[in-house]
C-alpha cells in the first residue's frame, strides 16, 4: 500500500506495476508530461520516513532523470522516486509526497 500526502490517497500496486500504472488503474490522474517515459520529471515523489521493505535502486534511465529534477536541488537531504518507473511492489508499506493526485473522473 502507498499512501500518498497531503491528498491520503491510498494505492495498492500489484507486482511488477510501476506506482504510477497503479495509481492509474486504481482511477487516479497522476501528474505527467511524458506519459511515464522517465522524461518530464514531473511524476516525481518525495520518499516520506522509512518504507516497509527495502526499493529496489532506481535504473539508470531513472537516476539521470532524477538527477536533473529542481526539487533535489532544493533538498539534497530528501529522497526522490519517478512514479512511472518505481514498482514499490504489493507488500511494501510506503508514504510519498505528491501534490495534484486527484481522482480520474
Ligand atoms: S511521467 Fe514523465 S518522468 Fe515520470
Amino acid at each position: 500500500m502507498v499512501r500518498v500526502e497531503p491528498s491520503g490517497v491510498e494505492i495498492e500496486v500489484r507486482e511488477g506495476e510501476t506506482l504510477m500504472a497503479a495509481a492509474t488503474r486504481a482511477g487516479y490522474r497522476w501528474p505527467t508530461v511524458c506519459g511515464g517515459l522517465a522524461e518530464c520529471g514531473t511524476c516525481a515523489v518525495q520518499i516520506v520516513g522509512e518504507p516497509s521493505a527495502a526499493l529496489a535502486e532506481p535504473s539508470a534511465l531513472e537516476a539521470d532523470r532524477l538527477a536533473t529534477l529542481p526539487d533535489r536541488k532544493l533538498h539534497p537531504d530528501a529522497e526522490f522516486r519517478l512514479a512511472c518507473q518505481m514498482r514499490p511492489g504489493p507488500g511494501t508499506d510506503l508514504v510519498v509526497r505528491k501534490r495534484g493526485v486527484r481522482r480520474a473522473d
